[in-house]
């Protein structure tokens, strides 16, 4: 099945999935089209400024209100923020890439955290996870109350189905869900991905500044679903996180029976091969926020609680420059993972499917294969192609959980990347 879309990014969206199910010319009316149930869905506080307010209101076939109490629900895997159960360390470290299990686990169960960073109770902060999954999720839907979730796939296809409408994403590709949203996950074998959960301020495009009014990801390349609901009285397991911990309740029907709906919080996606990547056509490499895809502010301005950056396939031009990422230190911290292709700051040992992480003031940049290459290379126009790299990079020091630490996919050697490079030699 194709699905729709509509196009923009944060637009005042309106849709309907059946013809006059929308009302017209107001939110609440005494008695909504075909009696369906007007709720409206916040994603802001009501009096955030206007360039900044998201909400959209839903027109459904029952009240979301209509539902009993939920009990915990035990997931030991999936962590939140405050990140305190192993102490932060300022060792760079990487991950090989977690397999996939043998045995059936659908998308929340196989949620599994590397790190993280701020406090989901003062929704400051964001966590970086993994999904390990095979089978899609039946008979249940999840909910995040703690943040937003940036979905990163590395292997196979996802359909997201929303409260919103569908989206099918797959790898080269994004997509968000915002806080709150009711969603299932459908696959259709084994998929692995990175999911950054943002408990800050919501996502949106970067400041352009000089580049002007173009450039980097262009706003009508955000794809957010038409409307498209399910009439299921069945129970239905809702699944959400709240506070760090998941709970679960029964339904007595699918909470995915939205039929129409219009405003401008809502999930989207986007493919990335659609970023206008822009570098130097002269020599040195600008800093590498140049690849922002999204940025979710803190309350500092230009310092990110997190942004989400990428290295795409791109020309290499610069003249008389050393090309790859260059030797740094960095009060941002950087979780970096692999779509696809290889990094061109590493020859070896960071796989698709894998994860770094180099907290803030560590030291890393090439490793000693990529810098020797570097230094000798002939300086022609070279395209760095079939590759996706991204970075999760945020203002407060990231710590990895206790099952990052202690799992045999941490690499033991990583800092051996940087041993070997020849002393300069002084004159
Ligand atoms: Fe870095």
């Amino acid at each position: 099945m194709d699905l729709h879309y509509q196009s923009g990014f944060g637009n005042s969206f309106a849709t309907e999935a059946v013809p006059g199910a929308l009302p017209v010319g107001q939110n609440s009316p005494q008695t909504p089209p075909f009696g369906l149930y007007a709720e409206q869905l916040s994603g802001t506080a009501f009096t955030a400024p206007r360039h900044e307010n998201r909400r959209s209101w839903l027109y459904r076939l029952r009240p979301s209100a209509g539902h009993g109490p939920y009990a915990p629900y035990v997931q030991e895997r999936l962590k939140s923020g405050p990140f305190d159960a192993a102490a932060p360390t300022p060792n760079r470290l990487r991950w090989d890439p977690l397999e996939i299990p043998a045995e059936p686990v659908d998308f929340v169960d196989g949620l599994v955290t590397l790190a993280g960073n701020g406090d989901v109770a003062t929704q400051q902060g964001m966590a970086t996870h993994l999904y390990l999954a095979n089978r899609s999720m039946t008979g249940r839907v999840f909910q995040n109350a703690d943040g937003e979730l940036l979905i990163v796939p590395q292997q196979g296809s996802l359909r997201l189905v929303t409260e919103l409408g569908r989206i099918d994403v797959a790898p080269g590709e994004i997509a968000v869900i915002p806080r709150g949203v009711r969603f299932r996950v459908e696959v259709s074998g084994p998929v692995r991905g990175y999911v950054c959960e943002n408990y800050g301020q919501a996502f949106r495009l970067p400041e352009l500044g000089p580049i002007g009014s173009n450039g980097l990801a262009n706003s009508r390349d955000f794809l957010t679903p038409v409307a498209a609901f399910e009439d299921v009285d069945a129970p239905t397991q809702v699944i959400q996180k709240f506070q760090g911990g998941l709970w679960a309740g029964t339904w007595d029907h699918s909470p995915l029976d939205v039929v129409a709906w219009h405003g401008n919080f809502a999930p989207y996606k986007y493919d990335l091969a659609r970023f206008n990547t822009i570098n130097t056509v002269s020599f040195d490499h600008p800093d590498p926020s140049i690849f922002t895809v999204l940025t979710a502010p803190s309350e500092v301005p230009g310092t990110a609680n997190v942004d989400f950056v990428i290295f795409p396939p791109r020309w290499m031009v610069a003249e008389h420059t050393f090309r790859p990422p260059w030797f740094h230190r960095n009060v941002m911290s950087e979780f970096m993972g692999l779509v696809t292709g290889a990094y061109d700051a590493k020859a070896g040992g960071f796989s698709p499917g894998g994860a770094s992480l180099h907290n803030a003031m560590s030291d890393h940049g090439p490793d000693v294969a990529s810098h020797k290459g570097a230094t000798e290379a002939q300086l022609k126009p070279h395209k760095i192609d079939n590759t996706l790299a991204f970075m999760f990079e945020s203002r407060w020091v990231i710590r990895p959980t206790k099952f990052a630490l202690e799992t045999s996919e941490l690499q033991a050697d990583y800092d051996a990347c940087w041993t070997g490079f020849p002393k300069a030699r002084l004159p």
